[in-house]
C-alpha cells in the first residue's frame, strides 16, 4: 500500500510535484471548458471540517469532489461534537475510518499535525493561522497561466505577515522566486518559515521598495480570522500599506495583482486596483476549483 500523503503545508510537496499539480489544474480547466469530466472518484467521500468561515474553500472542494464523481460532507464545528469538547484527533480517528480524505480549516496549525497523525487517510490544510497552502496552488496556477514560469521572478507581498504571507515564503523557496515583503513593524511573517527561505526572501521597510520593478503584487486582509479584536488598531498601523494605483505604478508595467479574497475594499486594496486592468483576482478565485481537483487527484490517485 502507498504511504499516505498529507498536505499540511507546501513543504509537504517538492518542486516537481508543485508544478505537476499546477499543470494538471490547467489541464482540468481546459477539459472542463470542453465538457470533459471523469468519475475517477466515484464512491469516494471527503469530510470537510470548518472551524472558521469560508466561501471559496468550501465551494471549491465540495464542487471538486462532485465533478470527479465523489461526494463531500460539510462539517461545521458548531454542528458537530467538536463544539462539545471532542478533540480533532479523536474526530480524525473516527472520520478516517469512514471517508477517503479529510480537509480541515482551523485556528491552530498544531491541530492539523495532530489530526494528520491520527488519520489513516490524507489530510488537507484548508487554512490555519500559520499557512494557507491550497490558496498558493491557485495563485501559482494564475501566475503560470498569465506569465509562464515564476522561477527567478520578483514578487512583492505587502501588508500583514499572515498565513498567506508564510505560504508565499514556502512557495518562493520551492519554486525559486524572489519575494520582497513589506509589513508594519511587529507584523512580520513567521521566523522559522523565513529562516528556511533566506536565499529567496527579503524584508523591506517600505512598500514602495518591495514593489519596485516586480512582476506580481499581492496582499491580504489586514485582520485575519481570529484577530478581529485587533481590527481597529491594525487599520491605523497598516495605513501606509494599501495597494493603490500609486504603489502599483512602481511595479513593472505588465505586473499582475492577486488577492486570495475576501478583500476589504479601500483598506488593503483600492477598488481601482482590484477592479483594474492588472488584477487577476477572479481568475485566481476560480482556479481554487481546478487546483482543488488536481490536489485531490494527486493525494488519492497518484501511484
Ligand atoms: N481565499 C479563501 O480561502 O477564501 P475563503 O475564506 O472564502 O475560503
Ligand atoms: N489571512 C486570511 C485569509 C483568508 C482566506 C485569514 O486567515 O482570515
Amino acid at each position: 500500500m502507498n504511504k499516505i500523503r498529507h498536505f499540511k503545508s507546501l513543504l509537504d510537496i517538492n518542486k516537481k510535484e508543485f508544478l505537476k499539480i499546477i499543470e494538471r489544474a490547467i489541464a482540468i480547466k481546459t477539459e472542463m471548458t470542453k465538457g470533459i469530466k471523469h468519475n475517477k472518484l466515484s464512491g469516494k467521500t471527503m469530510a470537510m471540517i470548518f472551524k472558521k468561515n469560508s466561501t471559496r474553500t468550501r465551494v471549491a472542494f465540495e464542487t471538486a469532489m462532485v465533478n470527479m464523481g465523489g461526494h463531500a460532507i460539510f462539517l461545521s464545528s458548531d454542528s458537530t461534537q467538536l463544539s462539545r469538547g471532542e478533540n480533532l484527533s479523536d474526530t480524525s480517528k473516527v472520520l478516517s475510518g469512514m471517508v477517503d480524505i479529510i480537509m480541515v480549516r482551523t485556528h491552530n496549525h498544531d491541530e492539523i499535525n495532530q489530526l494528520a497523525k491520527s488519520s489513516s487517510v490524507p489530510v488537507i490544510n484548508g487554512l490555519t493561522e500559520k499557512f494557507h497552502p491550497c490558496q498558493l496552488l491557485a495563485d501559482m496556477q494564475t501566475y503560470y497561466e498569465e506569465k509562464g514560469s515564476i522561477e527567478g521572478k520578483q514578487i512583492a507581498w505587502i501588508g500583514d505577515g499572515c498565513n498567506m504571507c508564510n505560504s508565499y515564503i514556502n512557495a518562493a523557496k520551492i519554486l525559486n522566486f524572489n519575494l520582497k515583503i513589506a509589513t508594519p513593524s511587529g507584523f512580520e511573517p513567521d521566523k522559522a518559515t523565513l529562516n528556511l527561505a533566506k536565499d529567496n526572501v527579503e524584508l523591506c521597510d517600505l512598500p514602495g521598495k518591495a514593489v519596485e520593478n516586480c512582476d506580481l503584487v499581492t496582499t491580504d486582509v489586514w485582520t485575519s480570522m481570529g484577530d478581529e479584536g485587533e481590527s481597529e488598531r491594525r487599520k491605523s498601523l497598516f495605513k501606509g500599506y494599501q495597494i493603490n494605483q500609486n504603489l502599483l505604478e512602481k511595479a513593472k508595467s505588465d505586473a499582475i495583482f492577486l488577492h486570495c479574497l475576501p478583500a476589504h475594499r479601500e483598506e488593503e486594496v483600492t477598488s481601482e486596483v482590484i477592479d483594474g486592468p492588472s488584477s487577476r483576482v477572479w481568475q485566481q478565485a476560480h482556479n481554487r476549483l481546478y487546483t482543488s481537483m488536481a490536489l485531490i487527484e494527486f493525494l488519492l490517485l497518484t501511484d
